[in-house]
């Protein structure tokens, strides 16, 4: 299988999308390979998602961010691996948390065995990202190591909510940025310092790296509102049925209060109650959808591209640069 994903389109330079579909063709194999066990239902439930897709956003920013130095490097087709394995761990995790039932497109793990299955399932591709990890030397499972607690704590303070007094949209984009900027960020150092670029280029892309999750973070949570099902492979509106104050809701409040608009504040009493309730859930969907809060959101999210673009200007002109400031705009229009 050959992947270069909806993201294929910032490749408008042949050879670099040539390289690219090779190196993205090559973590296919090594997904994989890494995901066989000695026991079948194992292998069976660490390749139900690989297997069902994904954009392969991580490894395509290790593939652009390995072309600041030499794309060939040993260390970057592996590392690709590791990143994706690492993402892809948190989904089966995450699902068990939101209680979500479908993952790319098809039932999430836990939908299609049970929550245990999710969980260890997920350990397991950790594990296995630690095995591939490990050849590629002490800083590079440091850099690993810390991401991944970054990661973690962002999930943890997103379900502990804001500290007392804490500003709620303080507290999200600290949320964001540890759980998506992280793994985001090191896919991008990764590509850059396997591929032997300079130290200033390796810190330039792990910066962009941040921003840009941030902003794909953003994206999502948008679209959990905004997509239908087909186009994000995931059930809309799982955030609100959760009860995660993403953007939109957290804007909408905002203007609530400060307007004291009496459909605002109703808007809001729905987002309250219980959204487990289809008929309600739906209600609050379709609301969202129109509300200007959801659109105040979208030119935040642009925002956070637009820095993120910005900060790729020390890099040298070139397809790779290119590419990468391509994918500013790819983050933010995207549909799943
Ligand atoms: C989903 O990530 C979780 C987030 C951090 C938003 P992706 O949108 O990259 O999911 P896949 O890999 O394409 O399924
Ligand atoms: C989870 O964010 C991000 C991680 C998996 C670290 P979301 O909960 O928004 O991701 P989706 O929407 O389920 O993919
Ligand atoms: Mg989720
Ligand atoms: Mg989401």
């Amino acid at each position: 299988m050959t992947v270069v994903g909806p993201f294929g389109l910032i490749l408008r330079d042949q050879a670099l999308e040539a390289d690219v579909r090779a190196a993205l063709a090559a973590v296919e194999e090594g997904l994989t390979e890494a995901t066989k066990s000695d026991v079948p239902f194992i292998t069976e439930a660490a390749q139900h998602l690989v297997r069902a897709g994904g954009k392969r956003f991580r490894p395509l920013l290790v593939a652009l961010a390995s072309h600041l130095g030499d794309p060939n490097a040993p260390g970057v087709v592996p590392s690709a691996v590791v990143v994706e394995l690492t993402h892809l761990a948190t989904l089966y995790h995450d699902d068990v948390m939101d209680e979500a039932d479908v993952r790319r497109g098809v039932p999430s793990a836990n939908a299609n065995w049970d929550n245990s299955v999710a969980v260890l399932t997920g350990d397991f591709l950790f594990a296995r990202a630690s095995h591939i990890l490990a050849d590629l030397g002490p800083e590079a499972v440091r850099i690993q190591a810390q991401a991944f607690e970054r990661l973690v704590t962002g999930q943890i303070l997103e379900t502990a909510g804001p500290r007392d007094g804490q500003d709620p949209v303080e507290h999200y984009l600290d949320v964001l940025a540890g759980k998506t900027g992280s793994l985001v960020a090191v896919s991008c150092r990764f590509g850059a310092m396997m591929a032997g670029a300079d130290e200033a280029v390796v810190d330039t892309l792990t910066q962009y790296g941040e921003r840009l999750g941030t902003a794909f973070q953003l994206s999502d949570d948008v679209l959990d509102i905004a997509s239908d099902s087909h186009e994000s492979g995931k059930t809309p509106g799982t955030d609100l049925r959760e009860g995660i104050p993403t953007l939109p809701v957290l804007h909408l409040r905002a203007r609530a209060a400060a307007s004291g608009d009496p459909r605002d504040r109703e808007l809001c009493e729905l987002l309250d109650g219980d959204l487990t309730d289809d008929a309600r859930h739906t209600e609050a969907l379709r609301r969202l959808r129109l509300h200007p809060a959801l659109e105040q959101a979208r030119r935040d999210t642009i925002r956070y591209a637009e820095e993120a673009r910005a900060t790729l200007a020390p890099l040298p002109e070139g397809p790779a640069k290119a590419a990468l400031e391509a994918l500013c705009d790819a983050v933010v229009h995207r549909a799943g």
